[in-house]
């Protein structure tokens, strides 16, 4: 008997938040399709403008299409470090900076073993705003049933020949690209700044001490 979709989201809210750091590395191990579909009936679930529902969660897991989208996402990346002046490996900082780790995805993304694009059926930015929370609902469904993944943009360089490999029609955007896997290495508590130094009440400059952790 499959598990009605609402209770297999056992993991704490608090838990799954506070631990749902970005998976660039990923086991080879497929996720089983009855996964992927929960995770997108999770996605669905989100608000958006007028409850219009503009979106449209492309599931990529043939193995060429992933391979090619692979190649695609590198040539994207990359058009989008030089669009920032960085034209190759030895201008982004070694250690383990997210710059390292986002380069090495896009050497090893084509191996993920599954990839949401998360399309809206309209341009412009209004329809492309209504599918964020439904990709923040898709990672934390995932990370509760341990599967990681990050958010991901490609670059309009590669967006007619991604249009053209998934049959994605002209009047509708990709907006994100979300690689998902079980990760090698964890999940884990996150890197941000205090509450203190991001939160205000009433006013931009204040901050009263019970505001502050
Ligand atoms: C709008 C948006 C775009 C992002 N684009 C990329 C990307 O293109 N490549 C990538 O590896 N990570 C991308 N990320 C993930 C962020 O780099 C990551 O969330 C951030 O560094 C914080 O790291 P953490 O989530 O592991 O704490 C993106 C995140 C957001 C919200």
């Amino acid at each position: 008997m499959p598990i009605p979709a609402p209770d297999r989201w056992t993991m704490t809210l608090g838990e799954a938040m506070y631990t749902m750091r970005a998976i660039r590395r990923f086991r080879p191990d497929p996720i089983e399709e009855s996964d992927l579909r929960d995770i997108l009936d999770a996605a669905r679930q989100a608000p958006n403008g007028g409850n219009a529902q503009p979106w449209r969660f492309l599931l990529v897991t043939d193995p060429e299409k992933r391979a090619r989208l692979g190649e695609l996402y590198h040539e994207a990346w990359w058009a989008k470090r030089k669009d920032e002046g960085i034209s190759g490996p030895e201008d982004i900082p070694p250690g383990k900076g997210v710059r390292q780790s986002a380069m090495r995805l896009a050497g090893e993304i084509g191996d993920t073993p599954a990839f949401v694009l998360v399309c809206a059926t309209a341009r412009g930015a209004g329809a492309a705003q209504s599918v964020i929370p439904a990709v923040q609902n898709l990672l934390l469904a995932a990370r509760s049933i341990g599967i990681g993944g990050t958010i991901t943009t490609l670059h309009a360089v590669v967006e007619e020949r991604v249009h053209e490999l998934f049959g994605i029609p002209a009047e509708a955007q990709v907006v994100y690209c979300v690689p998902l896997g079980y990760p090698r290495g964890r999940f884990g508590p996150l890197d941000r700044k205090p509450l203190s130094e991001v939160a205000a009440l009433d006013s931009w400059d204040n901050t009263p001490d019970w505001l502050a952790t």
